[in-house]
């Protein structure tokens, strides 16, 4: 196969989405939207997340050292786009008020709507020029039901929650269908 060199990109690499969740100092939860985000092992499972540049989530993770992650599905899709593309200290951010619920061993926020939340401690910092990667320990998984009742296959499972990929900057369905540029599915809010 013949191959053109380019710059740095991570086009057609597709990459699963999470919404965070945390808490700022009056206990208000935030949530942002995130894909830099892949697994480590150091003796168990954990979790890598990078975060670019200053944003409310960074600040209140600095603070806490906890959050959730939230698998985003297309179901999710047109909040998920919202929460990205509108910065945490915009006061009107979380007047859309999604249904949360209190994380069951950490103080974290959590979507009810997702089908998969983790809960996240930050073992270590890493800070980078601009960036940060932070390595964390899972400490509670929360899967609905309908996936950790054990009834049906992985694959009837996972086209029932349908989780967005994106890359090129564009969301995808998990069977491929194309589901719009970063910033047009919240115009349907
Ligand atoms: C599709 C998508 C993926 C994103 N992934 C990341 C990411 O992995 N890391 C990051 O720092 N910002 C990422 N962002 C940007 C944040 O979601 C955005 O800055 C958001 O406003 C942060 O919310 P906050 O200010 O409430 O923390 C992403 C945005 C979009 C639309």
């Amino acid at each position: 196969m013949s191959k053109t060199r380019l710059q740095p990109t991570n086009d057609f690499c597709p990459q699963t989405l999470y919404l965070y969740g945390t808490y700022d100092d009056e206990g208000k939860a935030d949530f942002g939207l995130f894909c830099w985000f892949s697994y480590l092992w150091d003796e168990e499972l954990g979790v890598m997340a990078c975060i670019g540049g200053s944003k409310l989530t960074k600040e209140n993770i600095h603070k806490r050292k906890v959050f959730s992650a939230n698998l985003v599905t297309e179901k999710l899709l047109p909040l998920a786009d919202y929460l990205g593309n509108t910065p945490g200290h915009n006061p009107e951010k979380m007047k859309l008020h999604p249904e949360i619920e209190a994380g069951k061993v950490l103080p974290v926020p959590v979507l009810t709507a997702s089908p998969v939340t983790y809960e996240l401690e930050v073992r270590q910092f890493i800070p980078l020029k601009d960036g940060e990667v932070m390595l964390c320990r899972i400490r509670s998984v929360l899967q609905d039901d309908l996936l950790a009742d054990g009834k049906g296959s992985a694959s009837e499972k996972m086209q029932a929650i349908a989780p967005v990929h994106t890359t090129c900057r564009r969301y995808f369905g998990w069977d491929g269908k194309d589901l719009g540029a970063w910033g047009e599915p919240m115009r349907s809010l």
